[in-house]
């Protein structure tokens, strides 16, 4: 079955690298017009816009600023008018050592939520009066494996802020169904990104692979055909589900 996006505009946050990128490309080759945010290497999103041609049009913003949040969202709903689909996938996972003191631990612990959690819970809110004014719309959150399994010491505000967006999105789905807003969660294991190294090279390949079923690791590819399906509408009914892609994993 071939996926038909012609004419959805979809915001996909995190869009210059890793999965967001992929998920761009993937959403373009289908049809969409997408807007695509980074953070701050504006030759690399260039590089990605040219590639995607006229269907991708940049914004740059921050996320762990919640005011430059509110207005990316703005100035792409001036932009492309109607929105139809939103894509969290912009996230950071910062190696914060319990032992370091209490400061520096908390410094961490709130970059983490500013950009994991706060930032997704504001494109969230914004987004929903959009749809509340249109014909509805659908909301993908990319969450992750350590929302459900734990992560390591190291990692606990980002398995805290990837579980908090899982009872954000579940909220969103009961909350708003019947006006439209569909959401689901995608929560992948290690996919090989740049986040992925940073872990893999704290930890060793042997441990990014261990109890995987599959004889790969996951590609961000793999993750990008799954939202570009969630994205067409055809998955509506299973609105607030959660779908691992672990490679078999982890199972909940
Ligand atoms: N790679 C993995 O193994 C893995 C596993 C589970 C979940 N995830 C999730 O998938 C999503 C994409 O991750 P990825 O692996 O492609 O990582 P990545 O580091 O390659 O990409 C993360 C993206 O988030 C953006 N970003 C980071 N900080 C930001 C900020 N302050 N403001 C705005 N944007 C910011 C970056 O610019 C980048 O485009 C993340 O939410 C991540 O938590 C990844």
């Amino acid at each position: 079955m071939q996926i038909n996006l012609k004419n959805k505009n979809v915001i996909v946050t995190g869009a210059s690298r890793g999965i967001g990128k992929s998920i761009a490309e993937l959403l373009v080759s289908c049809g969409a017009n997408v807007a695509l945010q980074y953070i701050r290497n504006k030759n690399r999103a260039e590089k990605v816009k040219k590639q995607l041609g006229p269907k991708a049009v940049l914004y740059q913003c921050d996320f762990s600023d919640g005011l430059e949040v509110g207005s990316f969202f703005n100035k792409v709903e001036k932009d492309f008018k109607r929105i139809d689909v939103l894509i969290n996938n912009a996230g950071i996972a910062i190696n914060s050592d319990p032992d370091k003191d209490d400061i520096a631990w908390v410094d961490d612990w709130l970059q983490t939520m500013d950009v994991n959690l706060n930032s997704v819970a504001l494109l969230c809110k914004k987004a929903i009066a959009h749809f509340r004014k249109s014909s509805g719309g659908i909301i993908i959150n990319i969450s992750s494996r350590a929302a459900f399994r734990g992560d390591t010491r190291d990692y606990m505000a980002y398995a805290a802020s990837k579980a908090g967006v899982v009872g954000l999105t579940r909220s969103i789905a009961r909350a708003y169904g019947k006006e439209g807003i569909k959401a689901f969660l995608v929560a992948p294991g290690f996919v090989r990104t740049g986040m992925a190294q940073d872990f893999i090279d704290e930890y060793g390949e042997d441990y990014a692979l261990e109890n995987i079923a599959l004889d790969r690791m996951t590609e961000p590819e793999d993750v990008a055909q799954f939202v570009a399906f969630l994205a067409s509408g055809l998955a509506n009914h299973a609105t607030g589900g959660t779908f691992d892609i672990n490679a078999g994993s982890y199972m909940h």
